[in-house]
């Protein structure tokens, strides 16, 4: 019998960066997450997971030019994570979004619970995903509570969600766990599985995403 090929897991690293940062900054940030790649892949067991780098992007400038968005996509695609302000009203947001959009790339959004244009008007997803915006909610989320927590599970609920990404901030910041799988499945059967692991590697193969609310 063929042997079955397991593939390998695949974490990506997303530190903050600002647009407004200058380009010396950017320098050593970048110098210091090549050290990272260079140490988590020595720390790596076998090839069971691989670790590659990008940025979440602040999005506090108008007008971010191509060139500087090149640089801070996820490897190999044109994807590049954005978050903006948390009070920033929705017109704007929506207009920074497109800034991004116009230069050529593809953000996924990060964590729109934590947004106010977001927690009354939960539907302003499905219009972000129309436009081709990927749709990303922190696990910290779920398992926080108040506002924040209540709209992340309303959006898992609703199938409002392309991606669950952890935002550990260091290591044994174990927010992905077996107990998280089985809340987000016991409220969207199956939801986790791709969330986690079917719609990010559509993000790495730089496919477009499947409109929300997701059907499943
Ligand atoms: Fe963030």
């Amino acid at each position: 019998m063929k042997e079955q090929m397991t593939r390998p897991a695949v974490l990506v690293a997303t530190p903050h960066f600002r647009l407004s940062t200058s380009g010396r900054v950017f320098s050593s940030q970048s110098k210091r997450i090549l050290e990272f790649l260079s140490f988590a892949n020595i720390l790596r067991i076998e090839d069971e997971f691989s670790v590659l780098a990008a940025r979440e992007v602040m999005l506090d400038r108008w007008k971010p030019s191509a060139n500087a968005l090149d640089v801070l996509c996820l490897p190999g695609t044109s994807w590049v994570l954005v978050e903006h302000s948390f009070n920033m009203p929705w017109i704007f947001a929506l207009l920074r979004i497109r800034a991004v959009m116009k230069q050529g790339f593809k953000p996924p959004l990060a964590h729109p619970e934590r947004y106010s244009w977001c927690r009354p008007r939960p539907e302003r997803i499905s219009r972000l995903s129309e436009l081709g915006v990927g749709i990303q909610v922190c696990a910290r989320s779920l398992t926080g509570t108040g506002l924040t927590a209540e709209t992340a599970w309303r959006l898992i609920e609703a199938g409002m969600v392309h991606v669950l990404s952890s935002d550990a901030h260091h290591p044994g910041d174990n927010l992905l766990s077996e107990e998280l799988k089985h809340e987000v499945d016991r409220v969207a059967p199956g939801a986790y599985n791709l969330l986690t692991g079917k719609i990010p590697e559509m993000v790495l193969n730089n496919c477009e995403l499947p409109k929300l609310p997701l059907t499943t």
